[in-house]
């Protein structure tokens, strides 16, 4: 097999990569490890930032995101009781869309499937081969017998766990990573949300958030111990724990009810630099994990793709290499500052076992600065509806 751009990986960074450049004329064929259904299943979060919105309806993907996503002006920081309003329409002019990223995987794949692009599932042992080199290749294992794809460029889209990375050499990369002591337990209820915009919500007893998918189905979290499994949460007593967190008005007026999913997420920041290898881009959680405070994952993969798009575009269509090269500086710019506003959120809001009482203390005063002060909340807003590319 040939094509110009092999893609390894069809979650969102993969597709949407894709998609792109299929409507800009380059061919594409994408190998997945696992079935659509499976990829499909994954649950993520459901924030997108104005620039991935125009993203996405610039790939041909917006209909439904703009009949279906929920348009929010604000969200809500609590601590304790304390409801700290972030209104990011007033502060910045923008707002973000709620659709679950799980709704986006559907309709690129809905759109790809027109579009006629190959994409295996279910393919093992990839290899990418001769990445240094102009003549770049990938094997891999399909229905059970070996294939080769030649291309021009290969783009490493397969997530965190995946091959692209650990492709470039360990002395050509560097990689810069935090992890924090604690996970995220996730709740799926086809219940009303708990409020009309997101709580992000510091307490005496940790961290929680409340979310959702739409007017029927919410979607809440807590801080548990890394230490901590699923079938140790009942759902009685994953809501009394969410209820514990959350300000006592919301607590007391949320719905509750059985629980259609439940997970367990650990929290990570980190980033490999650079994104390029010869060849090889990095996209998305091949290259960066952020925790998920910010709901900057999805949003800061639809920038790395923004950027590599049109570098490949201009490589391969006006032979302008200016773009690509500039890729890795350009992505990694952003990834940083997207990585700063995630930790920064997390440290601001979950309680760290073992934490000293000073750390508290730390919390409550920048949450009651934020409160208070105007600047502050811009600087929240700002960052939440995504900085420019
Ligand atoms: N070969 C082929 N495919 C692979 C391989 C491999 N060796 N390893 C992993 N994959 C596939 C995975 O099965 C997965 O479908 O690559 C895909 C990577 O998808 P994601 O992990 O969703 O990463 P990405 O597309 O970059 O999406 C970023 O997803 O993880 C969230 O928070 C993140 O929202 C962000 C978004
Ligand atoms: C979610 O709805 O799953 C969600 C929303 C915001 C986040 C993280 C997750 O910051």
């Amino acid at each position: 097999m040939k094509t110009q751009v092999a893609i390894i990986g069809g979650g969102p960074s993969g597709l949407l990569l894709s998609q792109l450049l299929n409507r800009a004329g380059v061919a594409t064929v994408i190998l997945e490890r696992s079935s659509r259904d499976h990829v499909l299943s994954r649950i993520r979060a459901g924030v997108l930032e104005a620039g991935t919105v125009a993203l996405l309806r610039e790939a041909g993907v917006g209909a439904r995101m703009d009949r279906e996503g929920l348009p929010h002006d604000g969200c809500f920081v609590s601590d304790d009781d304390l409801m700290i309003r972030i209104d990011f329409k007033a502060l910045t002019g923008s707002t973000v869309t709620v659709y679950g990223q799980t709704e986006v995987t559907t309709d690129l794949y809905a759109a790809q499937d027109a579009m006629g692009t190959t994409i295996l599932h279910e393919v093992s042992d990839v290899v990418i081969h001769d990445a240094d080199s102009n003549a770049p290749f990938v094997t891999f294992t399909h229905d059970g017998a070996p294939a080769r794809l030649d291309c021009a460029y290969v783009a490493g889209c397969d997530g965190f766990h995946g091959v692209s990375r650990k492709t470039i050499p360990a002395d050509k990369r560097q990689e810069f990573e935090k992890v924090y002591p604690f996970g995220w337990l996730g709740v799926l209820s086809r219940t009303p949300p708990a409020n009309d915009e997101l709580i992000y919500a510091n307490s005496a007893n940790g961290f929680a958030l409340a979310s959702m998918r739409n007017a029927a189905l919410s979607r809440y979290y807590v801080q548990v111990p890394l230490t901590d499994r699923v079938e140790d949460w009942s759902d009685e007593r994953f809501w009394a724990k969410l209820q514990s967190c959350l300000p006592s008005d919301v607590a007391g007026t949320m719905v509750t009810g059985p629980s259609i999913e439940k997970s367990i997420a650990p929290l990570r920041s980190f980033v490999n630099e650079p994104l390029r290898w010869g060849r090889l881009f990095l996209v998305g959680d091949a290259a960066h994990i952020v925790p998920p405070t910010g709901a900057k994952g999805l949003n800061l993969a639809a920038s790395d793709v923004f950027y590599l798009y049109h570098g490949l575009v201009d490589a391969l269509t006006k032979g302008d290499a200016t773009g690509i090269d500039a890729y890795s500086a350009r992505a990694l710019a952003r990834i940083w500052k997207a990585m700063r506003f995630s930790w920064q959120m997390t440290m601001m809001l979950h309680r760290f076992d073992g934490e000293d009482a000073y750390a508290a203390q730390m919390r409550k005063a920048t949450l009651l600065h934020l409160s208070q002060s105007e600047t502050a909340r811009r600087d929240l807003a700002e960052n939440y509806i995504g900085l420019p590319y």
